[in-house]
C-alpha cells in the first residue's frame, strides 16, 4: 500500500512538524504550498530534520488543474489538509477572500480525491468552531455556536462541507482534528513559528519583545470573568499536535475508524491564563518581558479548554510536552532565527 501522503500547507507551522512526524512514522510526505504564508527555510528545516529530499510543489489549492498534475504524478493513501488563511481579524475585513480560499480549495481537493480514488482525508478544524461554549471544557458533542469571524465560519462549514461529502459519495473517510492553540518548536529548532508581518498569535508575540524585536507585549484584558482576569486557552505543543495526525491517517488507514467522519478535540484538556503563561516563560527561560495590559481585544473568547477523553480514549493520542518545555523550545527557536536575521 502507498506510503505517500498529500499535505496540503506543508510549508507552515502545524504542516511542517506533521510532515516530520509523519516521515519518523515511515509516511513519505508530498508537500502541497504555494508559500503564500510560509518560508522556503523551513523546507530546508524539514529536510535537514529528515536528512531527506521532500518532494514539494509550489501550487494552489485553489488551481484545480496544477493540483490535479500532483495527484496524476502519485498514489497517495491520504490527504492531510492544512492549507488555509488563518488571521481571525484579518478574515473580518477579507470574508471573500476567506470563504473562496478555504472552502475553494477543499471542495478542489475532495473533486479529485474522488476523482483519484484517494479515499482518507484529515482536515485541520479548530477550537474557534465551539465559540464561546456555555460548559467548560468543551467535548466533541459541545453544540457549536455562531461563528465569531468569517474564518471561524469557515472552518464549521469545512467540517460541514466534508460530513456532507463523505455520506453523499461513499467513498471516503474524513477526521477532523479540533485544535485548540498550537504553541512550540521542534526540538532541533530548525523549524518553528514563522509568521510574515506583525504576529496575531500570542506566542511570536511573547518571544519577539524578549528577542529586542518588538518593545512591548500587550495583554488584551484582565478584566475577564477568569482568576487573573486574562482570558484562557488550552495550549497544546505542536509536536504533540503533529503526532495526532500521524494517529489519524493511521486509524484510516488500518481501517480502525468507528464512522466514517469523525472528529476529535486536539488540546492539552487544562486551561492556561495569557498571564499565566508568560510568567511560566519568563520562569523557565530565566528573563524577564516587558508587558503590559491593554483594553481587550475584539472578539476574544473568554475561556475555553479542551476535554480531550475521546482522543486519549479513542484515537489513542495524548499531549505529553510538558509546558515548561513548549515554552523552552519556543524561545531556542527564536533566538536562531534572530541569529539568521542578522547574519
Ligand atoms: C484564535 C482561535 C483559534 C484559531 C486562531 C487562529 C478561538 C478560541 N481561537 O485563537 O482557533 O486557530 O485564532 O489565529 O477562537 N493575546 C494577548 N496579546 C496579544 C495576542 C494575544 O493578550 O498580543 C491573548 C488573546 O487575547 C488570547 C490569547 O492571547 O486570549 C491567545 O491569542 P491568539 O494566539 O491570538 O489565539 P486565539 O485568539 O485564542
Amino acid at each position: 500500500m502507498s506510503k505517500q501522503i498529500l499535505v496540503t500547507g506543508g510549508c507552515g507551522y502545524i504542516g511542517s512538524h506533521t510532515c516530520v512526524e509523519l516521515f519518523e512514522a515511515g509516511y513519505e510526505p508530498i508537500i502541497v504550498d504555494d508559500l503564500s504564508n510560509s518560508e522556503p527555510t523551513i523546507l530546508e528545516g524539514i529536510e535537514k530534520i529528515c536528512s531527506k529530499k521532500i518532494t514539494f510543489y509550489q501550487v494552489d489549492c485553489l488551481d484545480s488543474s496544477k493540483l490535479e498534475d500532483v495527484f496524476k504524478k502519485h498514489s497517495f493513501a491520504a490527504v492531510i489538509h492544512f492549507a488555509a488563511l488563518k488571521a481571525v481579524g484579518e478574515s473580518v475585513h477579507k470574508p471573500l477572500d476567506y470563504y473562496q480560499n478555504n472552502l475553494g480549495s477543499l471542495i478542489n481537493l475532495l473533486y479529485l480525491m474522488r476523482k483519484y480514488s484517494v479515499e482518507n482525508i484529515v482536515f485541520s478544524s479548530s477550537c474557534t468552531v465551539y465559540g464561546q461554549a456555555d460548559v467548560l471544557p468543551v467535548t466533541e458533542q459541545t453544540p457549536r455556536k455562531a461563528a465569531t469571524s468569517p474564518y471561524g465560519a469557515t472552518k464549521q462549514m469545512c467540517e460541514d462541507i466534508l460530513r456532507d461529502s463523505i455520506s453523499a459519495y461513499g467513498c471516503f473517510k474524513g477526521i477532523a482534528l479540533r485544535y485548540f492553540n498550537p504553541i512550540g518548536a521542534h526540538p532541533s529548532a530548525l523549524i518553528g513559528e514563522l509568521p510574515r508581518g506583525i504576529p496575531n498569535n500570542l506566542l511570536p508575540l511573547v518571544t519577539q519583545p524578549a528577542a529586542g524585536i518588538r518593545p512591548m507585549l500587550n495583554v488584551f484584558g484582565n478584566d475577564y470573568n477568569t482568576p487573573d482576569g486574562s482570558c484562557i486557552r488550552d495550549y497544546i505543543d505542536v509536536v504533540d499536535l503533529a503526532k495526532a495526525h500521524v494517529m489519524a491517517v493511521d486509524r484510516m488507514c488500518q481501517g480502525r475508524s468507528k464512522a466514517n467522519f469523525e472528529i476529535f478535540n486536539i488540546g492539552t484538556g487544562r486551561g492556561v491564563s495569557t498571564i499565566e503563561l508568560i510568567k511560566t516563560f519568563e520562569e523557565v527561560n530565566h528573563l524577564k518581558l516587558n508587558w503590559q495590559i491593554v483594553a481587550r481585544r475584539d472578539g476574544d473568547i473568554e475561556a475555553v479548554w479542551a476535554d480531550t477523553s475521546y482522543s486519549n480514549n479513542e484515537l489513542g493520542w495524548k499531549a505529553t510536552r510538558p509546558l515548561s518545555e513548549t515554552l523552552k523550545s519556543v524561545w531556542k527557536w527564536q533566538q536562531n532565527i534572530t541569529f539568521a536575521l542578522r547574519k
